[in-house]
């Protein structure tokens, strides 16, 4: 019965569907914690994590309370109002951030174009004109995002795209001394890329890049989309540097699995818009807030410790099995909890033999396995992935 249905729902994928997702082989059933059932009854570890959304994990007990409050009172409003959960939200956002001015948005691509008007209203005031982006960055899917981003698998074909932009060599401090002059408007970049295959800046690259700031007078954009919210051990992952940007973008485990994104700003850029020369329907509605709330909350008490042990204790598991498999691992790169595992083959092969011992990964940049599980997993769950990722090595 369950499998004629499982059957069912593929075929009606496949028959109505725009084709455009490559998606697992798994119906899920129902979700908690780090695992996912499928309608087959079989167990998968979650080391994907909605990528990289699921924060709390599934089905966290505070985030059904929050939204059961909050949805006997009202959904959705529109900015039009004053609202009590959004506002509350809003507050402790910029409290625990330290930026005191944010736009709320649904998405990492609508915080990004939302900063992308505000960084282009400021160089119009100011008479710049450029935005320096990085290769190997990705920002999302609308074609301010695109424009920003130089992988031909995300553009080919769909142009033309926003004029004014640079892209340039991601962690190179020449070529960044080369790119920037009196118009450059912004510095656009993920101080650790996901998508790009987990990779970061180093110190001396933010080095230059604040002595730059200081000679030419343009912004810096922080998209911290994916490596912010605690995951790397940090609040943002800029915090492991001596930096802090003009414009920080947040989205993915900001609503815990709720559509909910921000741009943080700061005092200088409150008022570069005009009423009315941004807005949003959806953005920063009423149960998104709800739940962004528990996941701050949870986040700042202990979650963000969490990361930092068991980071720590995932990293050196994980620099074990590449000892083990010297031809197999490259290396091990990344963060606290947004890890990834350099490999000499093709990472989808891994991906599907991990698969098979009932744990969900990805890849990004074709030879990086990806691994962004929830924020609460344990210790023992860090073993059941290294125990099955020793086995798919093997057999690989
Ligand atoms: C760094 C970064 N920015 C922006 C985005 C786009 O976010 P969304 O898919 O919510 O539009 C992503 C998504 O993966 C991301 O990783």
């Amino acid at each position: 019965m369950e499998s004629t249905l499982r059957q069912e729902l593929l075929k009606i994928e496949n028959e109505n569907f725009l084709q455009v997702y490559s998606r697992l082989p798994i119906v899920v059933s129902k979700a908690e914690g780090a695992y996912i059932w499928d309608k087959d009854g079989t167990k998968y570890l979650d080391f994907l994590g909605g990528i990289a959304v699921n924060v709390l994990g599934h089905s966290h007990p505070k985030i059904i309370e929050a939204i059961t409050i909050q949805s006997s009172k009202y959904l959705h409003l529109s900015n039009y109002f004053y609202q009590e959960a959004q506002i509350t939200f809003a507050e402790q956002l910029t409290k625990s951030t330290n930026y005191p001015r944010v736009f709320l948005t649904n998405s990492g691509t609508e915080s990004v174009e939302g900063a992308l008007k505000l960084i282009r209203k400021w160089g119009n005031i100011n008479n710049k004109n450029n935005i320096i982006a990085f290769e190997g960055g990705f920002h999302g899917r609308s074609y301010g995002a695109l424009s920003l981003m130089d992988k031909p698998i995300y553009k080919s074909d769909m142009g033309p795209f926003l004029s004014g932009v640079t892209i340039i060599k991601y962690n190179s401090p020449e070529e960044l001394e080369l790119a920037v002059n009196p118009f450059t408007t912004a510095v656009f970049l993920e101080f650790l890329q996901g998508e790009g295959g987990i990779v970061g800046v180093s110190a001396e690259f933010v080095d230059k890049l604040l002595e730059l700031k200081e000679k030419y007078n343009f912004l810096i954009v922080a998209d911290e989309v994916q490596a912010g919210m605690g995951r790397t051990g940090k609040f943002f992952s800029f915090e492991h540097y001596n930096i802090k940007p003009d414009i920080v973008l947040v989205s993915k485990g900001l609503g815990g699995g709720l559509p909910l994104g921000a741009i943080l700003t700061t005092e200088d850029l409150a008022n570069v818009w005009d009423k009315s020369q941004h807005g949003t329907t959806f953005g920063g509605n009423a149960l998104s807030c709800a739940v962004g709330k528990v996941v701050l909350e949870e986040i700042n008490n202990s979650v963000m410790q969490n990361v930092l042990n068991i980071g720590e204790y995932f990293y050196e598991q994980l620099r074990l099995v590449k000892n083990e498999f010297p031809e197999k691992v490259k290396s091990v790169r990344g963060r606290g909890l947004m890890l990834g595992l350099e490999l000499s083959f093709e990472a989808k092969l891994l991906l599907n033999e991990l698969l098979k011992e009932n744990i969900i990964t990805n890849a990004t940049s074709v030879n990086v396995l990806r691994l962004v599980p929830p924020l609460i997993i344990t210790k023992e769950e860090v073993d059941i992935f290294i125990r099955g990722l020793n086995n798919s090595l093997k057999s690989l």
